[in-house]
């Protein structure tokens, strides 16, 4: 899984701006309103990948240090130097896998995850082991905004998404990227990953409490903000 990642970090950003028609940015956006930091608020992105969401946030809260991490050094590679690029001195990146956060106790305001959630999912253990490091590393009342692709409840849309995922995002990330395992890998995780109330139920299990959830495009994406217990 992680030399998938860093075998598609250079064309990831230009792929997901083809399969989403440039919709992927405005999808990022709605996290980025959730987040009302205080001072001295702390902020985690994980599965930051070349960076789409952190840099918005660190853009928009240029006092705050911002924590971002991924597991791939090809995609941080390609963070670092887009943070570089757009004059952002204010995120620190970190190499490190979900399942075992490098940070102690419970620190952050807020856990942000952009598209990368359905990647933590592969397996039930593996979602689990990042959940409880999610829940750990959130301070009491912190919030962990999640945007990723879900499934419509209209049995005839999700139809037409589950082609487009299937055979339309390997055909269009083959031909943008010239590689085949990433795009079929991501089109499989789509049509796989959980609906709206599975979503909800896997986060519930994991002792988080319901703020707030939307679809976009008839369900396709979710935004969904959770909170952990004020009194945990
Ligand atoms: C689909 S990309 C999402 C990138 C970015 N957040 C965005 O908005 O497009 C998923 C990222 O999650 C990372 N990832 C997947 N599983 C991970 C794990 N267990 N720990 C850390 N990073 C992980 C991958 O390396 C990849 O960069």
């Amino acid at each position: 899984m992680q030399g998938m990642f860093d075998s598609a970090a250079k064309s990831y950003v230009l792929v997901n701006k083809v399969i989403t028609f440039g919709l992927d940015e405005k999808w990022r956006h709605s996290a980025l309103k959730e987040i009302t930091p205080r001072e001295e608020c702390r902020i985690l992105d994980i599965c930051t990948g070349p960076a789409d969401l952190v840099l918005k946030i660190a853009r928009k809260f240029p006092r705050l240090e911002i924590d971002a991490l991924d597991y791939s050094p090809e995609m941080l590679t390609i963070a670092d130097e887009r943070a570089k690029k757009s004059g952002l001195s204010n995120i620190v990146f970190k190499e490190c896998d979900v399942t075992g956060i490098k940070f102690e106790g419970a620190f952050f305001d807020y856990v942000t995850v952009s598209f990368g959630f359905r990647n933590l999912s592969f397996s039930p253990e593996n979602l689990a082991g990042a959940l409880k490091e999610v829940y750990r590393v959130l301070k009491p009342g912190g919030r962990f905004i999640i945007i990723e692709t879900s499934q419509p409840p209209n049995r005839f849309i999700r139809a037409l998404f589950h082609f487009y995922a299937k055979q339309l995002v390997p055909l269009a990330g083959r031909i943008v990227s010239r590689l085949k395992t990433p795009y079929n890998y991501l089109g499989n995780s789509i049509v796989k990953f959980y609906d709206e109330p599975g979503l909800l139920n896997v986060l519930e299990s994991h002792g988080f409490k319901k703020i707030k959830i939307a679809p976009f495009l008839f369900g396709m994406v979710l935004l969904c903000v959770v909170e952990k217990e004020a009194s945990s």
